[in-house]
């Protein structure tokens, strides 16, 4: 089958082959067939080496298909349901999961870091990100991997949800619990920082300050329910016009650079919230004072997955989307084939893309 590989960090190019195929299905397993995968900034962290991955590695985490063949111990899943991939299935067992905190449980992850899920070359082992891997035409997930979706989810929605959307509308709703009235300013306008934006609107949050160095991103950012947008040289202007001074309730960084958390805490009001969704690299220092950190009084929260419950969430937010209250369409800036894949790749490096999407036969 075709799918892209990832042979070393910072390649250029991606190796998009025909000939990889998934691992066999064990018993608590499912075969799915990628019908939908979305180009997410993670993807190309992976790549250039901001988000460690195992080599070689099949990219793509963002998905959605229909499964082909379940295990013998599977029972909540059987062919023909369409699914939409989980890239943090959670075990259920471990302390996170019990805890409440299914988005923080690791052990799938972390087993995607010594377990291969493909092969290519008649029998060279490749790894899948986050266990995942949907830049191929077929993956084999742990069946908490593979969440059922009502068949009438375009695919396409269904892969946003996936991950931008859960991770970007979960932060405002799971993470931040934004409450109707509230002030929000959003740091960053891709595929997450549109669906805080989302998020907020769908929260009754009164104003919505989207804040995005590429002017370009400001006209998507109002369509989905931003009230204003300006650059990070327009935020202290915004500031004063918008909450006379004092700051924003919640102030959402969805860029993955500390520059741009630092833009979050000083959109935030003193006692707000700041919520960390991007993914930074390991050595990107943010340069907060221990003065700050207690006299603003401002909480930093961090929000991996969108906080979700992605078995309570993804049908949660499919149903927003049916209803139209999710306004998807809007986040997709391109469709294009698994062949295109690079030039994707190229776009979202170019800053110019908002979700682009992979449509597969
Ligand atoms: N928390 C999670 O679980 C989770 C899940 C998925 C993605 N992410 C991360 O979220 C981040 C955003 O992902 P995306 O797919 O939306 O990325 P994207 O590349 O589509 O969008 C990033 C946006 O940020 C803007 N930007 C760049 N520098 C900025 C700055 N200094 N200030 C304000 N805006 C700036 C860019 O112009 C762009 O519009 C990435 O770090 C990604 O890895 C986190
Ligand atoms: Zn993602
Ligand atoms: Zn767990």
């Amino acid at each position: 089958m075709r799918g892209a590989l990832l042979h070393a960090v910072g390649d250029d190019k991606l190796d998009i082959r025909d000939d990889l195929t998934p691992v066999p299905v064990g018993p608590g397993d499912v075969r799915v067939k990628i019908r939908a995968t979305g180009v997410c900034h993670s993807d190309l962290s992976a790549i250039s080496g901001v988000l460690p991955m195992p080599l070689p590695v099949v990219p793509g985490h963002e998905g959605a298909g229909v499964v082909v063949e379940a295990g013998d111990q599977v029972t909540t899943l059987q062919p023909g349901d369409h699914v939409i991939i989980s890239w943090t299935p959670a075990c259920g067992a471990c302390p996170d999961c019990l805890a409440g905190q299914p988005f923080l449980c690791s052990a799938h992850m972390t087993n995607s870091f010594v377990t291969p899920r493909f092969h290519y070359d008649g029998g060279t082992p490749a790894f899948a990100m986050a266990g995942c891997g949907t830049w191929s035409e077929e993956i084999v997930v742990p069946w908490q991997g593979a969440i059922k979706v009502d068949p009438e989810v375009p695919f396409e929605a269904a892969a946003l949800i996936g991950c931008g959307v859960t991770t970007g509308v979960g932060a405002v709703l799971n993470t931040a619990r934004v409450r109707p009235g509230s002030t929000v300013a959003v740091v960053g306008c891709g595929g997450i920082g549109l669906s805080v934006i989302q998020g907020a609107r769908l929260s009754g949050a009164t104003t919505i300050l989207a804040i995005d160095p590429l002017e370009s991103k400001h006209a998507p950012a109002l369509k989905v329910g931003a009230t204003h947008a300006v650059t990070p040289g327009g935020l202290a202007d915004a500031l004063g016009t918008l909450t006379g001074g004092r700051g924003f309730d919640h102030g959402f960084e969805a860029v993955g650079k500390s520059a741009a958390i630092m833009t979050a805490w000083k959109a935030t009001r003193r006692g707000g919230d700041v919520i960390v969704v991007g993914a930074g690299a390991v050595d990107d220092t943010v340069p907060l004072s221990a003065f700050s950190l207690l006299f603003e009084g401002k909480n930093i929260l961090s929000s991996v997955y969108g906080g979700a419950d992605v078995r309570r969430d993804f049908p949660l937010l499919a149903g927003l989307y049916k209803a139209g209250r999710l306004d998807l369409e809007s986040m997709i800036s391109a469709r294009l084939r698994l062949s295109e894949l690079n030039d994707a790749v190229a776009a979202l490096r170019g800053g110019e893309a908002l979700r682009q999407i992979v449509v597969f036969d």
